[in-house]
């Protein structure tokens, strides 16, 4: 099954930006990553996104009412450094370009369900042996919606400081789980918020 994302290849949103959305299931509201990690993503049991790809950085900046102000690299380094110090088990999707940016092994591959259904490759980050047999489950799924809903079964909420219209917020909600989500758009934020999920 199809699903629509926040693409840097499709359409912006013509949607007035929003700050913060209180849903049933969580929250979702607007934070540039490029500085860390939000404070609330400090206490959930997992940390979920599909970043922005090295191509898409400059356009999903430009939809952001104020952009970030730093490279690519430079975002990624904050990111990766931010989930380390958090202790947080972190499943990061990026592209392939990008991830011989992170220090983290390359765990898997995975494919979007988005209309732009690109191969991802999978970084799990403070993962312990204790989680072997989960991401041993977790790594036979081929498309990243099987994947959050397989990781829907063993946390309990889930983290998504780029979480463009929210895909992992829903998977987890539609499972009765918590989310927390954030995006430099405020426009994403919107749309989420008129989502009958959230
Ligand atoms: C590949 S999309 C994520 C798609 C998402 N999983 C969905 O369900 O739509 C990457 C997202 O990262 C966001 N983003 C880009 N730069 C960011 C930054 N500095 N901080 C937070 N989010 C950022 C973009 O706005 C975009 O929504």
């Amino acid at each position: 099954m199809r699903y629509t994302a926040h693409s840097a290849k499709s359409d912006p949103l013509d949607l007035a930006p929003l700050e913060l959305f209180e849903g049933r299931n969580g929250r979702s509201f607007v934070h540039d990553a490029s500085r860390g990690l939000p404070h609330d993503m400090m206490s959930v049991s997992l940390i979920y996104a599909e970043l922005p790809w090295i191509g898409g950085w400059e356009e999903f900046n430009r939809r952001a009412v104020v952009g970030s102000e730093v490279t690519y690299k430079a975002f990624a380094k904050t990111i990766e450094a931010s989930i380390v110090a958090s202790g947080v088990p972190a499943v990061l999707l990026v592209g392939a370009a990008s991830a011989r940016l992170f220090d983290a092994p390359k765990s898997f591959a995975v494919r979007l369900n988005y209309a732009y259904s690109s191969i991802c490759s999978v970084l799990c980050i403070n993962f312990n042996s204790a989680h072997d047999d989960m991401i041993g489950v977790a790594s036979t799924a081929r498309y990243s919606a099987d994947l959050l809903a397989r990781l829907a079964e063993s946390f309990a909420s889930v983290g998504d400081f780029a979480c463009g219209y929210g895909n992992s917020g829903r998977i987890f909600a539609n499972a009765g789980r918590r989310y927390v989500m954030s995006d430099i758009n405020g426009r994403c934020i919107r749309h989420i918020s008129q989502q009958g999920w959230a």
